[in-house]
Parts: C-alpha cells; sequence; structure tokens
C-alpha cells in the first residue's frame, strides 16, 4: 500500500519517553515460545539484537522521534453510548469461586458487575452465538440501553501454532481450512446477521498472525501461514457486516515492539486486508490479549531494554505510526486489561501463563486514550492460560514447574482456576 493521501488525519505527537520512529532500525524480535492467547516470543535470554551491521538502536536513541498516528473517527467507536453485555456462563464460575472461599465473597461478588469478552473457541462454541445475542437482547430490554456484546474468535486450524496449550480442534490433515470457513465462521456470520440490532464487537483470532510474523522458524507456523492468512480474510469478509466491528489481533508491546517486527505485522496486515476486501472491513486492532503488559510504564522497559514500547499505550501509539506510514489509517485499539493491574511481576517479559501475582486491571471502558476505543476484559479474569500438569491433557512447558513466573496448578487452558481468580480479584488494581 501506499502511504496514506489523509494527511488532514495526520497528527504528530511528540513522543515523552520511549519511543521509536518507523524509520529506525530496530531488532528483529527475539522470537521463541508465542502461545496460546497471550504469547510473547521474547525470552530474556534473547537480547542480542540482529541489526543488520549498524549499532544496536536502543530506546533512549528513538526518545525524540516524533510519531505520526491517525485518530480513528469518533463516532465508529461501538463502545461509546452503551452499556455491555454481562455473560451469565462467566457469572457462574465466579459464583463457584463464591461457594468455594465464602469469606471472599464481598469481594469476588464485585467482579460479576463487569463484562467478559464471550470466547468462540470451536465449532460447539460457534453454536452457541444466537442464543448469546438473545439473551444480550433480554438484557438490554431489562436495563433499557443498548448493549455491546464483545466476542473472541479463536479457532483457526493449526492454532496456537508456536506453543502447545491452545492448540485446537482444526487442522490442516482434517480440512480445517474448509471447516473454518464454513462450521465456524459461517456459523457465526448467520447468528450476527439474525441479530442486526444488535450491536457486535469481534475480536479475530488472538496470537495468529504475530506468530506469522515472527515465529516462522516453527516448522508448525510457518506451515500454517497461508492457511491462516486465509482463514482470517474469510472471518473479516464473512463478519464484517453494519452491526459488528471488528479488531485484528496485534499481540502486544513485549512480543511486536521493536519497530522491525511492527513493520512485520503491518505487512501481513496489508496483505490480510487486500484479501478481505480493504481495510475499511475492521475497526482497528486488539493489543495485549491475555497478556500481562502495563498501560503505562511497568517492568517491560526494564526486561527489554532494546524494546522502544515499554508498555501497551506506547505500543498502540508506536504501532499506530507504523500503520499510517504504510497507509492503513484511523484505525482504533482495544486494550485487554483483565490481568494487568500488577507490573513486576514476571522475571521474563516472555512468560505468558497464569503469572503469580498478577492483578485484575482497568476496569472495561469506553475511549479511555487517545487511539484506545476501550479499555475490555476479553480475557475472562480466572480462565487459565495453559495446564500446569505434566501428566494432564493441555500440559504446556510454559506453564509447569519449570515455568517460575507461573502460579501452580493451573488446569488446562480456558478450564476455570479458582484460587488464579481469587488473587486476580485480591490484587486487583485499580482495587475492586
Ligand atoms: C483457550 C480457550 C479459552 C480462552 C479464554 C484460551 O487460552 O485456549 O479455550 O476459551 O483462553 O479463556
Amino acid at each position: 500500500m501506499t502511504r496514506s493521501t489523509r494527511s488532514a488525519f495526520l497528527a504528530l505527537l511528540p513522543l515523552l519517553a520511549a519511543g521509536c520512529g518507523g524509520a529506525q532500525t530496530s531488532p528483529a524480535a527475539p522470537t521463541g515460545a508465542a502461545p496460546a492467547a497471550s504469547a510473547s516470543p521474547a525470552p530474556a535470554a534473547a537480547a542480542a539484537p540482529d541489526t543488520g551491521g549498524l549499532p544496536a538502536p536502543t530506546a533512549a536513541a528513538d526518545a525524540i522521534q516524533p510519531v505520526t498516528i491517525t485518530p480513528p473517527p469518533p463516532e465508529g467507536n461501538p463502545f461509546t453510548g452503551v452499556g455491555f453485555y454481562i455473560n451469565p456462563a462467566y457469572v457462574k464460575k465466579v459464583e463457584s469461586s463464591i461457594k468455594a472461599d465464602p469469606a471472599d465473597a464481598l469481594l469476588l461478588k464485585k467482579v460479576e458487575q463487569y463484562p467478559t469478552a464471550v470466547w468462540l473457541d470451536s465449532i460447539a462454541a460457534a453454536g452457541t452465538v444466537s442464543k448469546v445475542l438473545d439473551d444480550a437482547a433480554a438484557q438490554e430490554k431489562k436495563a433499557g440501553k443498548p448493549l455491546v456484546t464483545v466476542f473472541a474468535v479463536y479457532d483457526l486450524p493449526e492454532r496456537d501454532c508456536s506453543a502447545v496449550a491452545s492448540n485446537g480442534e482444526l487442522t490442516a490433515a482434517n480440512g480445517g481450512e474448509k471447516k473454518y470457513a464454513k462450521d465456524f465462521i459461517g456459523k457465526i456470520a448467520a447468528a450476527f446477521k439474525a441479530h442486526p440490532k444488535q450491536r457486535i464487537v469481534a475480536i479475530v483470532e488472538p496470537d495468529s498472525l504475530p506468530n506469522i510474523a515472527t515465529n516462522l522458524d516453527k516448522k508448525k507456523c510457518a506451515d500454517a501461514a497461508d492457511i491462516y492468512k486465509h482463514s482470517i480474510a474469510t472471518a473479516i469478509r464473512e463478519l464484517s457486516l453494519p452491526n459488528v466491528s471488528l479488531y485484528l489481533d496485534a499481540a502486544h508491546a513485549g512480543w511486536l515492539g521493536w519497530s522491525g517486527n511492527r513493520m512485520k505485522i503491518v505487512k501481513l496486515y496489508e496483505e490480510v486486508l487486500k484479501d478481505a476486501g480493504g481495510a475499511d472491513k475492521i475497526r482497528g486492532f486488539a493489543t495485549n490479549v491475555s497478556n500481562y503488559d502495563s498501560l503505562k510504564g511497568g517492568d517491560l522497559g526494564k526486561l527489554q531494554p532494546s524494546d522502544p514500547c515499554p508498555d501497551e499505550l506506547t505500543y498502540v501509539q508506536q504501532l499506530d505510526d507504523t500503520l499510517t506510514r504504510e497507509g492503513i489509517t484511523g484505525k482504533a485499539f482495544v486494550i485487554d486489561t483483565s490481568r494487568n493491574g500488577k507490573a513486576g511481576i514476571r522475571t521474563n517479559s516472555g512468560s505468558w501463563c497464569n503469572i503469580k501475582g498478577a492483578g485484575l486491571g482497568e476496569r472495561p471502558q469506553a475511549s479511555p486514550a487517545p487511539l484506545v476505543d476501550a479499555y475490555f476484559w476479553i480475557k475472562p479474569p480466572g480462565d487459565a492460560d495453559g495446564g500446569a500438569d505434566p501428566n494432564k491433557p493441555g500440559f504446556d512447558s510454559n506453564c509447569g514447574p519449570d515455568s517460575k513466573d507461573s502460579a501452580p496448578g493451573a488446569p488446562r487452558a480456558g478450564d476455570w482456576f479458582s484460587s488464579y481468580f481469587v488473587d486476580l480479584a485480591k490484587n486487583a488494581d485499580p482495587p475492586l
């Protein structure tokens, strides 16, 4: 794509702290495990940057670069002027923790008032969308105001190609690409179309294109690259409807913050969006999905000093800069704040699984910062990232006894991890 001609929308902002210019050569992202809806490919040891012979850039060297952003049209923000759909299936999980831990009932109960995304992680789950939207319509009636329902669309063939925790049901070998288009996306699209009055947000395929951007050294990711790209284009094409706002996954600061990585992901977006019928089909991008990066400050800057994006708010500005320079303009961001309340809990910025000491982050809210449509709890807090028991299905070594940043005792990805949920509530920042 060529550079945008919508220069009227360009805004030059000085970068306050550690920024990064689009033209700056930056380290190829360290690669490594980039797992379950939460991945980060940046093990601590991977600090040696591939600078193509140039001196290694540092955050300080980039600090004075201006950033070019193109703000999204505010009227397109699906989170404004509406309430949020509360998923009763999630409330049930919280209730189970209250039963097990009645002493903390007052605190835990507070979580039930906040919305979480409904994860469509299988063809069976896609079959529940109509019911969810009927339920949302009933909640709307009761509330006397429109509500937005947020889905995470997550059943790509060869899913979670760089890890094992969230490997899915569809593969290349079992005809996954066709099934994904027809039985998964087709079902979801039909349900969305049957509820044209409901306001819907869909977060499209966490971790998928970021894995293709940085983890092609993993055979499973390299083999899946074309299937990912085609399937995501199909998802965008089919789900881009008048009542639906789409956000493509953009990993997080600790994964794609380096300008070289931002360029890689933006090139993939260009390719996929072209195939899907154009960049206008999506409202924007989702960051930090199932991850733990801070909104501002935090510890990423210390753990990854060569990463010019030390936190998510810097990252969305920098990613918007790269997008804008490549001609994808006017995009908005949703940041997952379900578990990023507490910083300083990781010894390795690449740790992503059930991080010990985590707390709930900012409550879901519309328009909290420039470029940001919403903070939202995309990963339902209390759902596990991956299993900790080597002898049980769903085990991932990133979640087990060898991962010192991970809380012990976790069930498989997506299952309820009650003690972890209680800790998230106790560690909430802002407090509940
Ligand atoms: C799991 C999904 C689950 C989602 C939300 C992912 O890590 O693989 O099955 O629905 O998390 O908890």
